[in-house]
């Protein structure tokens, strides 16, 4: 049967300000999956690495999406799943959703490319349902389409790629783990009309930003006031790395996600790397174990790789 290897990258949510609306594909770290076609209808999951993954495809966030697909499509086959972790669950930089991106573009190549895009964020929204209990888009969207995408809408889906100037994105992840259920859980229901005002202004202005190759304005824009207040004091030393990586030349940055990875952006590799260093000194201080990546954007998304035994 017909195998294919998927590398789906991690991406990071909300640019600060864009909450369940901005996000950015990654080129690095990838989750690596092998896909086969089976002819029974049914999704098996195995984990390449030993890690503890749920067995059950409807409780995984690969499987489920790969079982609507099967539905939906009236398919009288099935896949045969294995994945190989390096995003690692918790982080905040779409472990969850690179498992479902992954699962669909893959299923897709292996029914011939028959859907669009936004079919498969459409499905592989519903694996960020079983990992966070609602739909967003703001990782699977550009993990499945590379690049810098605005999500403006979900129902209907509506998704819109922009482009970006080269960017340097440092990320640290502290090694705790926070739930993105949790993380939501803790969030005001409500929102100050000034607030909501500011934020406003800074999406617009972090779009036209990106958009003109505005550093500046990137830089100015990278604000939150409505979550960051809230969910950073899930984060050890988060005011000190967003402060001194500021301090160092980087544009700006916040929460990855719903945290606890933080991210910075840099116009060059070189105030990226001092960040990288810097935001490894603090967690040595606070004796928290990390990982830290200097990346860049990755504006293929998913990629596929066509497996001849
Ligand atoms: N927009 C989502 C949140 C992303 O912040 O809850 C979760 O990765």
């Amino acid at each position: 049967m017909k195998e294919v290897k998927v590398f789906a990258p991690a991406t990071i949510a909300n640019l600060v300000c864009g909450f369940d609306v901005l996000g950015l594909c990654l080129c690095e770290p990838s989750d690596i999956m092998h896909v086969k076609l089976m002819d029974e209808k049914r999704v098996v999951i195995h984990s390449a690495d030993g890690s503890s993954l749920p067995s059950d495809p409807s409780q995984n966030t690969a499987g489920a999406p790969l079982l609507a697909m099967i539905e939906e499509m009236d398919l009288e086959l099935g896949f045969d799943l294995t994945i190989e972790k390096h995003i690692k669950p918790g982080s905040g930089i779409g472990s969850s959703a690179a498992s479902a991106a992954g699962a669909v573009v893959a299923a897709n190549h292996l029914l011939g490319n028959k859907l669009p895009k936004e079919d498969l964020v459409r499905f592989a929204m519903l694996g960020e349902k079983v990992a966070s209990g609602v739909k967003h888009a703001d990782n699977v969207g550009p993990c499945i389409y590379g690049g810098v995408t605005i999500i403006r809408s979900i129902f209907p889906l509506d998704i819109i790629s922009i482009s970006a100037p080269p960017l340097y994105i440092t990320v640290v992840h502290p090694q705790i783990e926070v739930r993105t259920s949790d993380a939501r859980q803790i969030l005001r229901k409500e929102v100050l009309l000034k607030d909501a005002i500011r934020q406003w202004g800074n999406i617009a202005g972090l779009v036209a930003g990106l958009m003109k190759n505005d550093y500046a304005l990137i830089g100015r824009s990278l604000e939150d006031v409505i979550i960051e207040p809230v969910r950073s004091m899930l984060i050890p030393g988060f005011d000190e790395v967003k402060s001194k990586s500021k301090e160092a030349g980087a544009l700006g940055g916040g929460i990855s996600g719903s945290g606890p990875s933080i991210f910075m952006l840099s116009q060059n590799i070189v105030t990226a790397q001092i960040v990288e260093k810097l935001m490894q000194d603090i967690y040595k201080k606070i004796g928290l174990p990390f990982h830290t990546y200097v990346t860049t954007i990755n504006t293929e998304g998913v990629k596929i790789e066509e497996v001849t035994h």
